[in-house]
């Protein structure tokens, strides 16, 4: 397992790092979460976090994201130490957020959720305008005057992904974004996940199906009790389904 942790066979040297966490350990009150997590977001690049459930993946996105502080530690933004910055901040840094459980406004319609969000991108691109995302998301463009309390999960989880693109990220995380919805709509959601990858636009996935994690990235770390236990190849993970079952129980 140990010698996966070496793989870097998919960081070629022109690879740019964006974001670099280094050496992480996060706790919830007296709760020691994550362990001593390292990994690099670099451009371009597709990452998929694995892990069975409370292995620390939502701590580690939380936590790089500035929502819960880590106690040791770092967070380099393009070298630059970022630590502990608040949301907002790593969110102009260029990541797009779709947390765990959406976050959609239910009192606005769709239009104003997405147009609320649109700003440009670090470098001032503005690539994803509104009506990019509507073309992305031909559902949502049949519902844009329902507010978000009139919509089904599927169309809020889609919301919820538009407006992380509006803020023309260089990096998109996506946490859980299929749980719970109709096997359409994860269809329709994996698409879109393909769309924003093939775009260049950076991701780190969570998702409970593994094999479209996988499928959808380059590179794959999988979570242990808040420690990075394996970094490795997605393509080449996917191939050892002995190391999966020990590493997932599936
Ligand atoms: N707000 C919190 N306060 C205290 N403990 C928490 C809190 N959030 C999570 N935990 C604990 O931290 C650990 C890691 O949780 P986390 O949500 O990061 O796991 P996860 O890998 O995202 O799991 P899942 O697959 O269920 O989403 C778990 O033991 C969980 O119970
Ligand atoms: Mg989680």
């Amino acid at each position: 397992m140990t010698e996966l942790l070496a793989d870097r066979t998919t960081t070629n040297a022109a690879s740019t790092t964006m974001f670099r966490i280094e050496g992480i350990h996060t706790y919830y009150g007296d709760s020691h979460i994550l362990r001593g997590v390292s990994l690099e977001l670099t451009q371009g690049r597709a990452v998929g976090l694995l892990g069975r459930n409370g292995m620390g993946k939502t701590t580690l996105i939380r936590t790089l994201m500035g929502y819960v502080q880590a106690r040791v530690g770092k967070v380099l933004a393009d070298a630059r130490d970022v630590t502990n910055y608040p949301p907002e901040k790593m969110a102009r840094l260029g990541i797009g957020y779709v947390p765990e459980g959406r976050g959609v406004f239910p009192n606005l319609t769709v239009k104003e959720n997405l147009q609320m969000s649109a700003r440009a991108g670090l470098n001032g691109e503005r690539d994803w305008t509104y009506d990019r995302v509507m073309d992305t998301f031909a559902r949502l463009k049949e519902r844009c005057n329902n507010r978000g309390d009139q919509l089904s999960g599927g169309e809020q989880q889609m919301v919820s992904i538009g407006r992380a693109l509006m803020t023309n990220p260089r990096l998109m995380i996506l946490d859980e974004a299929t749980e719970g919805l109709a096997p359409l709509v994860v269809k329709e959601i994996w698409r879109v996940i393909a769309e924003i990858r093939q775009a260049g636009v950076s991701t780190l996935i969570v998702d409970r199906d593994y094999k479209k994690v996988l499928a959808h990235t380059d590179h794959a770390a999988v979570m242990e009790k808040g420690q990075l236990v394996v970094a490795t190849n997605s393509a080449q993970l996917l191939a050892q389904p002995e190391q999966l079952a020990q590493l997932l129980g599936v």
